[in-house]
């Protein structure tokens, strides 16, 4: 297969049509001389699809071009995905001094960077002063006091609590003040001699509900107009993240940008001069990522009828099949230990799922831990053991929180992109 190379990336290059089930069934024979092996020939891997990026990215540029893009790093910061997305004009929300780091590192300016994690450990705020970092959140009184005590000249960013029932993760219970709390703190702030340059929300992560950006679009105008009225310079709004990055979301990406298009419109115009940001994560990364995983045991057991669940007790079938892959919740698949509909079912990657009976099955991960476990209860097709199976979505908030528990450690990465991105890639990691 053709690729893209530098001294420090490689990427293969795929023909606009190919199937993501093509490349991997080609990773996984491993004949190709000029592709570096895999350690070993049923090693798990990840396949991140660069293409996938740029082509959100166009979308979001498209549908909300006055909106700024902060890309959450914590969604995922693979060191290629950040560099293509500098290289792509984006800035970056920061939650620690190591992403920051990161950020800084791969080549970004401080200046477009937000250290988004309203309770910052001390020594990360003054790194971020250090760097130059200015622009940052908070919602309580006691971290504006230690931002007085360690950057007084940070550019404070307000974050109100606004949540969707719908999201799959929500924060409103960690993060953001009430509506309320909004006058004591910017009168504190004040009182500090700070300086608040606007407000933030989170509606949540993976929501359903684009009309809850309107909501809280409404909700924040008068609370921009009380810091306008003490006397800041009320210049910035944050949307958060919780836009949709799933292959196949409840409510796609244009019904939310429609949503936040007619509401700054009607409360943040243009003409009012206030920059518009948001901080996408899942947006950008969650369907860029692939996983390739091998089976490498397979049990039958008998049920007790007692031990079944509901969706399983179709028919008179009175085995389950159980299947252990070489990646679990804690080496790659780690979303599924915050949400058990974090994936998809994963498909034999020889051939698509229509072409076998179901069977009620378990998918188990590789450790000790009974916790391990990818799918409970479940139709599947049957596998073999020793065959792959694909998941995807797998590009955000699960190779980031993967751990070595066991001696399973993090799946590889191999990196592809259509060919129609070469150019892009060329720009943004040049040869030298
Ligand atoms: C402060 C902040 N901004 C942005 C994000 C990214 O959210 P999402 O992945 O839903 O886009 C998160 C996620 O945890 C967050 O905590």
């Amino acid at each position: 297969m053709e690729r893209y190379e530098t001294p420090d990336l490689r990427v293969t290059l795929y023909k606009n049509g190919t199937s993501i089930r093509d490349i991997a069934n080609e990773k996984v024979k491993d004949e190709d001389q000029d592709e570096p092996k895999r350690e070993d020939v049923d090693d798990p891997f990840y396949l991140y699809d660069l293409g996938d990026v740029v082509t959100k990215d166009k979308l979001w540029a498209k549908l909300l071009p006055n909106v700024e893009v902060f890309f959450a790093v914590k969604s995922n910061p693979d060191p290629v995905i950040i560099r293509l997305l500098i290289g792509l004009g984006k800035s970056f929300d920061c939650a620690s001094k190591k992403e920051i780091k990161m950020v800084l590192d791969l080549g970004a300016s401080a200046d477009r960077i937000i250290f988004a994690h309203p309770y910052k450990q001390e020594s990360h705020l003054r790194f971020a002063k250090e760097k130059g970092v200015r622009l940052m959140t908070f919602d309580t009184a006691e971290e504006l006091q230690k931002v007085k005590r360690v950057h007084p000249k940070a550019q404070l960013v307000l974050r109100i609590r606004y949540d969707d029932s719908t999201a799959t993760f929500k924060y409103g219970s960690k993060f953001g003040c009430r509506g309320e709390e909004v006058r004591p703190l910017l009168e504190i702030a004040k009182k500090l001699g700070l300086d608040v340059v606007g407000i933030s929300f989170h509606v949540g992560s993976e929501s359903s509900n684009p009309q809850i950006f309107r909501d809280a679009i409404r909700f924040t105008r008068p609370l921009f107009d009380i810091g306008t009225s003490l006397g800041f310079n009320m210049k910035l709004l944050d949307l958060g993240g919780g836009f949709p990055g799933r292959l196949y979301p409840k409510a796609t990406f244009d019904k939310f940008a429609d949503v936040i298009t007619r509401a700054l419109d009607e409360h943040f115009p243009a003409s009012s001069g206030v920059r518009i940001i948001a901080e996408p994560g899942t947006f950008h990364t969650r369907s860029a990522g692939y996983l390739v995983a091998n089976v490498i045991a397979k049990r039958v057991n008998k049920v007790d009828i007692n031990e079944r669940r509901e969706r399983v007790s179709d028919g008179d079938e009175p085995f389950i099949w159980i299947y252990y892959l070489n990646v679990g919740v804690f080496s790659g698949l780690n979303g599924k230990l915050f949400d058990p509909e974090y994936f998809d079912l994963p498909e034999p990657l020889h051939e698509p799922l229509r072409n076998r009976d179901l069977k009620p099955s378990t998918i188990f991960g590789p450790t000790c831990d009974s916790n391990d476990v990818i799918m409970a209860n479940c139709m599947l097709p049957e596998l073999d053991t020793g065959e792959f199976v694909l998941f995807h979505d797998m590009g955000g908030y699960t190779a980031t929180c993967a751990c070595d528990f066991n001696g399973f450690s993090l799946p590889p990465t191999w990196y592809i992109a259509p060919k129609e991105i070469r150019l892009v890639l060329e720009k943004t990691f040049p040869a030298q």
